[in-house]
């Protein structure tokens, strides 16, 4: 028994990493086109302005501690020479999507991921009515992919949120903003009716912790703050789920989480407690979404920290109700905590956190990210144990500085990351007897990082021609990776060499 005759074979994106034409079709602007570029332990910036016409930076998403902008800002574009925005150009999507699709649909794709920018729909997030001309670009996005016979995978809100919303309300924290969802949710139900079958409400819903104003348009984020913005997200996906339950009963919804197995360092039984609380501080946004209630740890937690939830008569029914159809998640690899020696090497890139610390077992690449050849089957077990539900993963893949040479880049380090995670993947749907929906490799086409800002470090198996500043001729190039993961997608995941 191997993957599924219908398994979904594919890529995933972002539109504020990929798609650029940010100023094109009446699009408004969303909180990531206020982010500049970063790097490697450079933290982006978010510009703004204050009252008195000034304007600043400061560091307010991820790889950095920073939860306010000063007291009067808003978030906005300035005009400065020093000041770069990578979403505007991305890896314009927005003019090569033909070619794009058409790159992955001959690597054999059945199934590709994108997020839509909810600004480019609703330009201030609540105006009255929708822009036609986004919602036709989508539309051709999505008929492009139906002509070639690939499933599209749509996230409604991927780390942007229209800017408007967070500038007038401080993003999730208001409630104003649940109502706003759920219309511009309900609005592609409609206007992609017939193209579109599956979609996930929230990216990496637990990431609110590490980056509020990236994922929930926070510009004032204390802890109540973020509390109050995490139940507003819950029951915008509630209340979604249920309208799509009622009206468009064609449609699956998921929820998406930003998995990976947190392992105690040692076996002392505080080290043991320290993984257990570290793993369920992710699994609490999962819990929610497909159990349908706040667990006890969290209340009990809150209760200690002196946060009230913002619930309203009806709300918690809501939240029961609105259950996702499944559960979609991302996996890069694997955390390590402890309660020992100081002296141990810092965890680091998405390893990295409050008491992480390095796995001396694993390769890392140049952003500290490593490669667990065992973090699927974990995962999917923890996952399917936990909630005996449908599981997708939808993200997984590895940022390197490809040196393009001679029209292509010979990536073996990508072919061996795959190999790892999609052969335990395997292991976990033939020896655990685990569901899995499919498998799609996070930036199949190079696109901006989002936690750096930059495009050095690429995902893709198609290279683009472009630096880190938007310069270069996006000129599409295939990689070896491209045709390695051709020929497993043939064979269904079984030819993996
Ligand atoms: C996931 C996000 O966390 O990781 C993506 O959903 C992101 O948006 C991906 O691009 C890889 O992270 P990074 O920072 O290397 O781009």
């Amino acid at each position: 028994m191997g993957f599924s005759k219908d398994f979904f074979w594919g890529g995933a994106t972002a539109s504020n990493q990929y798609e650029g034409g940010v100023f094109e079709g009446g699009a408004g602007l969303s909180t990531a086109d206020v982010m500049t570029n970063g790097a490697h332990k450079v933290p982006r910036q978010v510009t703004y302005r204050m009252p008195d016409g000034s304007w600043g930076k400061a560091p307010l998403c991820f790889h950095s501690s920073l939860r306010h902008l000063p007291e009067g800002a808003q978030a906005c574009l300035v005009d400065d020479p020093d000041i770069y925005y990578p979403s505007h150009i991305a890896s314009d999507f927005y003019h090569h999507y033909k070619e794009d699709i058409r790159l992955c649909a001959e690597e054999g794709f059945n199934c590709l991921r994108f997020s839509l920018k909810w600004s480019r729909i609703f330009p201030n997030g609540d105006d009255a009515k929708p822009n036609q001309a986004g919602i036709d670009y989508y539309r051709d996005v999505f008929k492009t992919c139906r002509d070639y016979g690939i499933e599209p995978l749509v996230t409604l809100d991927h780390y942007e949120n229209p800017l408007s919303l967070a500038n007038r309300f401080n993003g999730w924290d208001s409630r104003y903003l649940v109502d706003q969802f759920v219309k511009y949710a309900t609005t592609c139900f409609d206007a992609f009716d017939g193209l579109v079958t599956y979609y996930l409400t929230f990216n990496e819903i637990n990431c609110i912790e590490f980056a509020p104003f990236v994922t929930a348009g926070l510009i004032h984020a204390d802890p109540q703050n973020i509390a109050n913005a995490t139940f507003h997200q819950f029951l915008a996906s509630a209340k979604t789920v249920i309208a799509a339950h009622n009206y468009w009963p064609q449609l699956s919804i998921g929820m998406m989480l930003a998995a990976g197995p947190v392992y105690a360092y040692t076996c002392d039984p505080n080290d043991q407690l320290a993984a257990l609380k570290a793993n369920d501080s992710k699994y609490f946004y999962s819990d929610v979404q497909m159990l349908g209630f706040y667990p006890a740890y969290k209340l009990a937690e809150y209760d200690r920290e002196g946060i009230t939830l913002p619930i309203l008569p009806g709300d918690l029914e809501t939240l029961e109700e609105g259950i996702c159809d499944f559960l979609s998640f991302s996996l890069y690899g694997s955390n390590v905590i402890t309660t020992h020696d100081d002296s141990l090497e810092a965890g680091e890139g998405n390893g990295g956190g409050i008491g992480m610390v390095a796995n001396p077992y694993l390769k890392t690449n140049a952003w500290g990210w490593a490669t667990d050849p065992q973090t699927q089957r974990i995962t999917l077990n923890e996952l399917y144990n936990r909630y005996h539900c449908d599981l997708w993963c939808v993200e997984s893949g590895i940022g390197w500085n490809d040196e393009f040479v001679d029209g292509t880049v010979h990536d073996d380090y990508r072919i061996d990351y795959m190999r790892a995670n999609i052969k335990s993947m395997k292991d976990a749907v033939e020896l655990d007897g685990i569901p899995l929906m499919g498998y799609l490799y996070w930036g199949c086409v190079d696109m901006v990082s989002n936690g750096e800002g930059e495009m050095a470090k690429r995902y893709g198996q198609i290279y683009v021609d472009a630096d880190n500043y938007g310069q270069g001729t996006m000129k599409r190039s295939l990689k070896d990776s491209y045709h390695w993961y051709k020929k497993v997608i043939e064979s269904n995941g079984e030819d993996l060499d």
